[in-house]
């Protein structure tokens, strides 16, 4: 493989995304992040740098980081945080394809644009010849608070426990919004330019889709084209047509769109689903649109397209029905060798504060001795609010998650992806005859229904302390996290980078570590 070398430089600036201005944080001067793409193969070389007065990281999300969990960004869990002025290289060897997305994993500095898309080419893709051009479609909520504000208010008692909603959706990093009700004294455009596509007649377009969502889920399609799904998160599926397809908050699909409709343009549309919001704005039009239009087309664009939505039901606030997604190549499933039962809610603590409980243990994040730094030192008992996992080498794990908050949850495992063998909203108790032991998908990011549960298979064959939480931002901040060490005698043989040791000068014991 190659090496590919890309530069982030981290910074704060205004920018106005939906003709709103407000401070917020670019990469490189832009917003959303630059594209990184490679081959499988390939080595990727990220070196960040940061201009902030705050610390930082960057997690390349599904990224399996074999060989480097260092590697993975997750302050408190994989590194400290890259401090201000300062910088980190993050490289590593990239074994895996398909659509991923890169975003700072520092308290809720992606919520206000520290994110890019991250897309790894497969030289084998069943689909090649079903592609003529691919295009990158970013879905996220959008704010216009700062987020430390935000979080202020959801971590007092005033909150109880509702998150707050977002003002608005981007594509791409546009959309428009309504300035009459953007407060007083606001710097704000209205009418501001929608994100637009351009179609040739008869070409096929691979559409990457990612949420880089802090809270919301989106239904996605195209007025008049239908979708074939072919990709879920980095595994290739048997092709699957949709209209709208749900995407939660951190899950990524490919689908093939063929301009085969009349010229003319069309909208795409994400529309919020904010039916599972605990409040909503007034502000908000949870309708988030851009303009798809085809390259001969010469009518008028003034008013914009005059398509019809599709009408398909779908579910809310779920995914995407795993079984109606089929893996392209056969697959054994192994049995499970050990489970976790793993119950979600959120309670009150001593403050009156609401927050996430994973076993009923909140997490609290220690920023300057990471777990995987621990775990050098050679420590093998953990603080109760760190939520440790210990897992051995090759062991099938089975995540039974129990979730008994009233609100579904997108659970992320970093380092892994796992078998989704099923899922149910209603009860706490899983349907264990309804497993699909036989063709489930993979992938990296699963939702757990609202006061259901799900049971996701992985195996434990890399080295590292994987962050697993939902991740709904917002969650993060409140508790909603937990983490696998796995494997944690052959970490210790892995030799950890000097410049990612020195960014925690205090905590790393060098002669705990055995080489
Ligand atoms: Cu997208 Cu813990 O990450």
């Amino acid at each position: 493989g190659n090496e590919k070398v890309y530069d982030l430089t981290i910074s704060r600036g205004s920018n106005a995304p939906d003709g709103f201005k407000r401070d917020m944080f670019l990469i490189n001067g832009q917003f959303p992040g630059p594209l990184i793409e490679c081959n499988k193969g390939d080595t990727l070389v990220i070196n960040v740098k940061n201009e902030l007065d705050e610390d930082t990281t960057i997690h390349s999300h599904g990224m399996f980081q074999r060989g480097t969990p260092w590697y993975d960004g997750v302050p408190g869990q994989t590194q400290c945080g890259i401090p201000s002025k300062g910088s980190l290289t993050y490289k590593f060897k990239v074994e895996q394809s398909g659509t991923y997305w890169y975003h700072s994993h520092s308290r809720t500095q992606y919520i206000e644009g520290i994110i890019g898309p991250l897309i790894v080419h497969e030289p084998n893709d069943p689909y090649k010849n079903e592609c003529d051009e691919e295009i990158i479609v970013i879905l996220q909520d959008w704010y216009h608070t700062d987020a430390k504000t935000l979080l202020a208010t959801f971590l007092s008692p005033a909150s109880q426990g509702n998150e707050p909603s977002p003002d608005n959706g981007l594509i791409n990093g546009h959309n428009s919004f309504n300035c009459s009700s953007a407060s007083e004294g606001s710097d704000c455009v209205s009418n501001a330019p929608l994100a637009q596509f351009k179609f040739v007649k008869g070409k096929k377009y691979k559409l990457r889709i990612i949420n880089a969502s802090a809270f919301s889920a989106f239904i996605f399609s195209i007025d008049g084209h239908s979708m074939d799904v072919v990709e879920v998160e980095g595994m290739i599926t048997r092709r699957h047509t949709v209209h709208r397809l749900p995407i939660n908050i951190a899950q990524r699909y490919s689908v093939i769109v063929t301009a085969d409709q009349p010229i003319d343009q069309y909208w795409m549309r994400a529309e919020m689903e904010t039916s599972c919001f605990a409040v909503v704005s007034d502000d908000l039009n949870p309708l988030i649109t851009a303009v798809v239009t085809y390259d001969t087309y010469n009518g008028s664009t003034d008013q914009g397209p005059s398509s019809k939505a599709w009408s398909d039901d779908v579910e809310n606030c779920v995914d995407l029905k795993a079984s109606d997604l089929k893996p392209y190549k056969n697959q054994k499933i192994p049995n499970p060798s050990k489970n976790f039962t793993i119950v979600i809610n959120f309670q009150p603590d001593e403050n009156d504060v609401v927050l996430g409980y994973i076993n009923n243990s909140t997490y609290k994040i220690d920023t300057n001795d990471p777990t995987l730094i621990k775990v050098y030192n050679g420590v093998t008992q953990f603080s109760p609010n760190l939520n440790v996992f210990t897992v051995e080498k090759d062991e099938i794990v089975d995540l039974i998650l129990l979730n008994q908050d009233a609100g579904e949850h997108p659970f992320h495992l970093h380092g892994h992806v796992f078998w989704c063998l099923g899922s149910g909203e209603d009860g706490t108790q899983p349907d264990y005859n309804s497993l699909n032991t036989k063709d489930p998908i993979q992938r990296d990011t699963a939702t757990i229904p609202a006061g259901g549960w799900a049971i996701l298979r992985f195996v434990s064959n890399n080295p590292g302390v994987w962050g697993f939480h939902c991740h709904i931002e917002w969650h993060v901040a409140s508790g909603l996290v937990a983490q696998f060490v796995t494997q944690p005698d052959q970490i210790k043989r892995l030799n950890p980078p000097d410049e990612w040791k020195a960014l925690c000068p205090n905590s790393f014991n060098s002669s705990n570590s055995s080489n």
